[in-house]
């Protein structure tokens, strides 16, 4: 498989050859394997309701190839949101396995599974989730404090983030003084100031009206893609489905592949 098939980009950080487990991968040339930056194996997950269990994942196999976006569909409760907690270790399966980068995230201890965290992903959320006694600026810091990247030149990259946003003039507010679509434009760009391999974005636009929605869609779309970032992102809105390369549905426990055609 081609890294760049309908990407018309490379990821960056993939140059030269990369190892992983059974997948092996030189950039540049045409039929080498890429491999999975997320794996799914076996993945079940259900709560306790009272006497009843209720499932939520069943026995669910999935990959998502470094670089790629896969947009998940899905009602409101299909499990849409613990699919992504499974991804990112904040939840741990019951049974299966989730491997991220080459690691089965449900294996390593806690405190492990959230330096992984903090290092290599990056999240966007409906309601923006800022810290709302830090500036737009010290908002975007955050994460390079908790991965313990705090040298001189972040903070520009920071600014040159907050610049590629729009928001270069907002630094100094806090995100009260913002709207909703500029909100949302912080935390897109706080989920890559790190640069992390992936991004894990849930409703991103379910909280902003169509137009704001739109374009905060179209930024974030723009700039995962020029940086070769793999991202997840869940939505029930069939208009965001648009912009993925790949779209699955979240149906009673189940992973389905679904073509763009068969969105109405
Ligand atoms: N911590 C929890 N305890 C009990 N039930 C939960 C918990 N988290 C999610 N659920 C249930 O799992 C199902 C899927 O929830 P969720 O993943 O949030 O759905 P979605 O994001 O697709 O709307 C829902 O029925 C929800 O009530
Ligand atoms: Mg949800």
């Amino acid at each position: 498989m081609d890294p760049a098939r309908g990407r018309g980009v490379i990821p960056i950080g993939w140059s030269g050859r990369i190892v992983a487990g059974d997948y092996e991968m030189t950039v540049g040339e045409k039929s080498a394997n890429v491999a999975p930056l997320v794996e799914l194996r076996g993945v079940s997950k259900g709560y306790r309701e009272g006497e009843r269990r209720h499932d939520v994942l069943v026995d669910v196999d999935a990959e998502v190839l470094a670089g790629e976006i896969v947009v998940l569909l899905g009602r409101s409760g299909s499990g849409k949101s613990t699919l992504l907690n499974l991804v990112c270790g904040i939840d741990l399966p019951d049974e299966g396995d989730v491997v991220v980068d080459g690691v089965t995230i449900n294996r390593v201890i806690e405190r492990d599974r959230t330096l992984f965290r903090r290092d290599h992903i990056g999240f966007i959320f409906q309601f923006f989730n800022l810290v709302p006694t830090l500036t737009v600026l010290e908002n975007l810091m955050l994460p390079l404090e908790l991965a313990r990247r705090t040298e001189a030149e972040d903070t520009d990259k920071a600014l040159g983030l907050l610049d590629d946003v729009g928001l270069a003039d907002r630094i100094s507010s806090y995100p009260d003084r913002l709207s909703g679509g500029e909100q949302q434009r912080v935390a897109v760009a706080r989920a890559l100031v790190h640069e992390p391999r992936l991004v894990l974005a849930d409703e991103p636009t379910g909280n902003l009206d169509l137009e704001t929605g739109r374009s905060v869609l179209g930024l974030l779309d723009n700039m995962v893609r020029s940086t070769g970032t793999t991202m997840i992102m869940v939505t029930h809105s069939r208009e965001v489905a648009g912009l993925a390369d790949r779209l699955v549905m979240l149906r009673e426990g189940q992973l389905v592949e679904i073509g763009h055609g068969e969105l109405s």
